[in-house]
């Protein structure tokens, strides 16, 4: 690897042990400059997933943060706390299947952040795949086959396996998107199917829908292409939510605090005001936080 300028501002290098991902020296509650925020704009487009270690940081720093990359939501409703032992924590203690958020919106959100707050031992890991890389490494034919067609993403039902049109309830979101993605700011292909709320590939049978998705998860979820987190308290992870996805086991009890701040042009509510019922049960966590 050569050391590039932007290496040596930021001080990144490849997050060690992981297949992708850059890990930067950077200290994020001092002032930074134009020239650092571009480096670190680049080093986070190369594999859309970049690490900071030992922040501490407000939630406005996170959003201040965050807007290197793309511009931060500051509506109290699209941020809030991941936890499983805070009262009102959202996303409570259930596996979460490789996903996208929100890919059932018209536009989903262009990038997820994630700071450590508290981590007690044995804190359930985070899991990313490259949707990049997958695209990378299919076979020309499948990347010919997949390039015109475009998916059903439905919001998961949470069943532990893919939410499919069978699963689907009146008035459940769902948006269909290009199987193959550019990534913003490149124009990089990278897979669009994620094994939670990718409902089916439009145009095509269930049954041939069905046994390309499968082909493709091969690739998306080879081990090889997966970078589990370990959280360590101040760690602040940055990733791009179209060409990257992300998962994790059940957290089980070990503590596991973690602070979300996403990256969009639009918020979810603005794309989904008629869906009251997440709406209500995030002001009720609000309420428990306050
Ligand atoms: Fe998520």
């Amino acid at each position: 690897m050569t050391t590039t300028d932007d290496d040596a501002l930021t001080g990144a290098r490849p997050i060690a042990g992981a297949p992708f991902g850059w890990e930067v020296g950077i200290d994020l509650t001092a002032p930074l400059g134009q020239a650092e925020k571009a480096a670190l704009a680049r080093i986070y487009r190369r594999d859309g997933l970049i690490l900071f270690r030992n922040q501490s940081l407000t939630r406005e720093q996170q959003q201040q943060a965050c807007d290197i990359f793309g511009p931060a939501l500051r509506t109290d409703l699209d941020n809030y706390v991941v936890s499983n032992v805070e009262e009102g924590g959202f996303l409570g203690k259930q596996e979460l299947l490789f996903h996208n958020d929100i890919p059932y919106v018209p536009a989903p959100f262009l990038g997820g952040s994630l700071h450590a707050l508290e981590v007690a031992e044995g804190a359930a890991a985070t899991r990313f795949a490259s949707a990049l890389r997958a695209w990378d490494s299919l076979p020309e034919g499948l990347k010919e086959r997949i390039a015109p067609l475009q998916a059903l993403q439905v919001r998961g039902h949470l069943l532990g396996r893919r939410t499919t049109l069978a699963d689907l309830g009146p008035g459940d979101p769902c948006a269909v998107h290009s199987v193959v993605g550019q990534q913003q700011g490149t124009g990089r292909p990278y897979l669009f199917v994620n094994i939670d709320m990718t409902a089916c590939i439009t145009a095509l049978p269930h049954a041939e829908s069905d046994a390309l998705i499968e082909e493709l998860f091969a690739y998306l979820y080879d081990p090889a292409n997966i970078y589990e987190h370990g959280w360590a308290k101040g760690d602040l992870l940055v990733w791009d939510n179209l060409a990257v996805q992300h998962a994790r086991s059940e957290t089980g009890n070990a503590a596991r605090t973690l602070r979300r701040v996403s990256i969009a042009e639009y918020g979810y509510w603005e794309q989904v005001p008629t869906d009251m019922a997440t709406h209500q049960s995030l002001r009720d966590m609000e309420k428990a936080e306050a």
